[in-house]
């Protein structure tokens, strides 16, 4: 209760200064902009539940070439996978030629992609999925191996939308040293006027606290730094991210970065602590594996549906770390039909007993609860009151959902 309260005042003193730092720092200075930036909504319709699918960059990073892109959109498909929902095949960084084309167009990279985006959208779509794309509200992308869309919003999201393209990524890189709040907003009006709906996904590795301004201008916001294939650094992007939970809702969602499921980098137990908490945290879960040949093992984590039906629940509330002890959390957070989602997870080197106490979770206390295993796909015989307990190994995690049936 007390890390709650905590929490909670930190918050506060965060949105505080952030409105100090959007009247003075941001650029909108008079109570005219600040009003035309409230107003500036990203009013698209999309994200209803946190968005799915696959995008490039955490096993490809540059070397990605259209063939890739289409063998992608294939195995979505033939795994099944597209099916449970994964359906944003998202191109990242290096899709470009570095040089703009005569009439200042975004040209796609001829020696790697040399059908153009166009073609590889209709492609995409011939298979009922949906394409990405990347760029930057800088001058150069990340890579500087292609252009970014600053002082060129409208015409760049005019190209995206005549590409039949469904997901913009916009990074951060190379830029002005203006703030994001000054720069993000013009693609998010730029989006809106190039008349096609299409999912924006700001990239401003939680800088500028997007979480407070982000639902007004785009569909996700990046709440960390790139996350990179070990368990370091995964369990810190969850930690980063969930300090905004009450901010993430329908239309708009905290993004911790996108998935290393399948990269190799974790053993089996800390890829399931992975997706869980991404499950849970309503983040995208934009698989970051070479999908085309996947480990069964890789296979049976991401297309767990039960895992998949908490991240996609209706209610689209990001649950929270509602317990710390040592070692030792419990997240939680609440599911439609009175449900409630629990993790209850191991970070520490040795097995431990944990238990949630149902006045932690935000159950009635002495209500009778079912509790159903999410990785063991097994409804517990046992009737639960007051907590639950499990014992759990290092580096892992249970998944619950508790159902009060007295
Ligand atoms: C793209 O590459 C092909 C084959 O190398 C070449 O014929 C064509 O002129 C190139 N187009 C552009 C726009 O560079
Ligand atoms: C991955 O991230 C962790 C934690 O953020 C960091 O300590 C580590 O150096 C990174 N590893 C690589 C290979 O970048
Ligand atoms: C993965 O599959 C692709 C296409 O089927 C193939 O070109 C590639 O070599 C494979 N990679 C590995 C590591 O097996």
């Amino acid at each position: 209760m007390e890390t709650r309260k905590v929490r909670c005042e930190v918050l506060l003193a965060l949105m505080t200064l952030f409105h100090i730092l959007l009247s003075s720092a941001s650029g909108l200075n008079t109570n005219q902009e600040m009003e035309q930036f409230r107003r500036n909504l990203l009013a698209n319709g999309l994200a209803t539940t946190p968005p799915m699918g696959w995008n490039s960059w955490n096993h490809f990073n540059c070397q990605i070439d259209e063939k890739i892109i289409k063998e992608t959109a294939d195995a979505l498909v033939s795994t099944g996978l597209s099916k449970l929902g994964y359906t944003y095949v998202n191109i990242d960084d290096c899709w470009a030629e570095l040089i703009r084309d005569d009439k200042g167009n975004l040209a796609a990279k001829n020696s790697t992609f040399p059908s153009g985006i166009k073609a590889l959208a209709d492609y995409v779509h011939s298979k009922g999925l949906k394409l990405g794309i990347y760029s930057d509200a800088g001058y150069f992308t990340c890579s500087k191996k292609m252009p970014g869309s600053l002082h060129h919003e409208f015409q760049d999201a005019k190209t995206f939308a005549s590409w039949g393209i469904d997901y913009l990524k916009y990074d951060n890189c190379n830029n002005d040293g203006s703030k994001p709040t000054s720069r993000y907003p013009i693609m998010t009006q730029a989006l809106m006027k190039a008349g096609r709906p299409i999912f924006y996904s700001l990239c401003e590795w939680g800088d500028l606290h997007p979480a407070l301004w982000g639902a007004k201008v785009g569909n996700s916001w990046r709440t960390t730094g790139d996350i990179n294939d070990s368990w370091e650094s995964m369990i810190s992007r969850a930690d980063m991210n969930e300090v905004y939970a009450d901010l993430a809702r329908p239309g708009g969602w905290n993004d911790p970065d996108m998935l290393e499921v399948g990269n190799g980098g974790m053993t089996r137990d800390e890829y399931v602590v992975h997706f869980s908490l991404w499950a849970i945290s309503k983040a995208p879960l934009l698989l970051g594996c070479d999908i085309r040949n996947m480990t069964e093992e890789t296979k049976e984590i991401i297309t767990n549906t039960e895992v998949i039906a908490v991240n996609q629940d209706p209610l689209g509330v990001q649950a929270k770390k509602v317990r710390m002890e040592g070692d030792v959390e419990t997240w939680a957070g609440p599911l439609s039909g009175y449900r409630v989602v629990v993790v209850l997870l191991n970070r520490g080197p040795f097995r431990n007993a944990i238990t949630a106490s149902w006045d932690d979770i935000g159950i009635p206390p002495k209500s009778v609860v079912e509790a159903r295993d999410l990785w063991e796909h097994e409804t517990l015989k046992t009737k639960f009151v007051d907590k639950l307990s499990a014992t759990v190994d290092p580096h892992a995690c249970k998944m619950y959902v508790l159902k009060p049936i007295a």
